[in-house]
């Protein structure tokens, strides 16, 4: 039987129960939801409920502000920079998982110039994060006021910056085709560093948009990656080229990851076979990360609310029944 598993990325790390717990919103605690008996049905060896009970029924701390140094800067090209972060060892290796990201901002800047951004790379030796930022609207641009040596405010760790982890996360020496558009390859890294360590083969289909994938080189020849540059959308539908690459390597793959717009993402599933597994990337946009804003809800048919936030799901329902107007 094929029905919909909804997760929460936090559930039973040390930020949970958070603030939904508060108000009966909890993602996955029935009891917690304000219903008077458990059906649990993602045991993260914690229960959720005695967290809160022993907590007095009050959710545990936010993710905090970490002032850090900026050890890096280079620009890939006039849009797009690269800055390399040095942070607490605690904070690198809590980032070092596919889909982890964190919000940054310039120290002169308050809140609500928060703005999330994937990690690249971690390194939990010299306790660096490698980020590429696109600069695109005010929050991007004021950071892109640091330089080498500033300080930079990183709100972190966050996790769901991937949808399908469970997949990725089950798949062992078999063949993984990775699709990525433009400054998507960044996020893609993690995982295809995840990926290769556990045995699989990997297979890269790269539109390198306005910039190079020269930069990624290194990662992709550690992976061992077959690399193939295409591109991947013409006028809003999978270009043909694209189409005969699915069809070519469909035999022989898989899970399938991508890493673009959610057009990209949406027709990709349309197109491959429904028995291969998939993973993309979270687009939601977000605010607080925290499930309170709201920003990054999505409404779906019978009045249900998902705050890509925190919820982790198989991509094969993020479009399934979502109300666009
Ligand atoms: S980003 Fe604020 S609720 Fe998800």
């Amino acid at each position: 039987m094929d029905y919909e598993i909804i997760d929460c990325i936090d559930a039973g790390t040390e930020f949970c129960p958070c603030h939904l717990s508060e108000t009966g919103d909890c993602i996955l605690c029935s009891q917690l939801q304000g219903k008077d008996f458990c059906d649990c049905t993602n045991w993260k060896g914690v229960c959720i409920y005695q967290e809160s009970v022993w907590k007095g029924d009050l959710p545990k701390a936010e993710r905090k502000d970490f002032l850090c140094k900026i050890y890096k800067k280079h620009y890939i090209n006039e849009n797009v920079i690269a800055f390399t972060i040095l942070v607490k060892h605690k904070l690198a290796q809590e980032l070092s998982h596919p889909g982890s990201f964190i919000f940054l901002r310039n120290p002169e800047t308050n809140k609500f110039f928060d703005v999330p951004i994937s990690i690249m790379d971690s390194d939990t030796e010299e306790n660096r994060l490698k980020i590429i930022i696109e600069l695109k609207g005010i929050k991007t641009k004021m950071l892109n006021k640091l330089n080498e040596n500033d300080n930079i405010v990183v709100r972190g760790p966050f996790w769901n910056g991937a949808l399908g982890l469970k997949n990725i996360y089950s798949s062992f020496d078999k063949v993984s085709l990775l699709i990525a558009r433009g400054i998507g390859i960044a996020p893609m890294i993690p995982i295809m560093k995840r990926l290769y360590s556990k045995g699989n083969k990997i297979i890269a289909i790269i539109d390198e948009t306005d910039f190079s994938i020269d930069y990624f080189k290194n990662y992709f020849e550690l992976c061992n990656a077959k690399i193939i540059k295409a591109k991947l959308l013409n006028n809003g539908k999978l270009s043909t080229e694209l189409k005969n690459l699915i069809d070519e390597y469909k035999n022989e793959i898989d899970l399938v990851y991508c890493a673009g717009p959610d057009i990209l993402i949406s027709n990709i599933l349309e197109f491959i076979p429904k028995d291969i597994k998939t993973a993309c990337c979270n687009n939601a946009k977000m605010c607080c990360g925290e499930g309170i804003c709201g920003t990054c809800s999505v409404r779906y048919k019978g009045h249900v609310v998902k705050k890509l936030c925190k919820v982790q799901i198989d991509p094969k329902y993020i479009f399934d029944g979502r109300r666009l107007i």
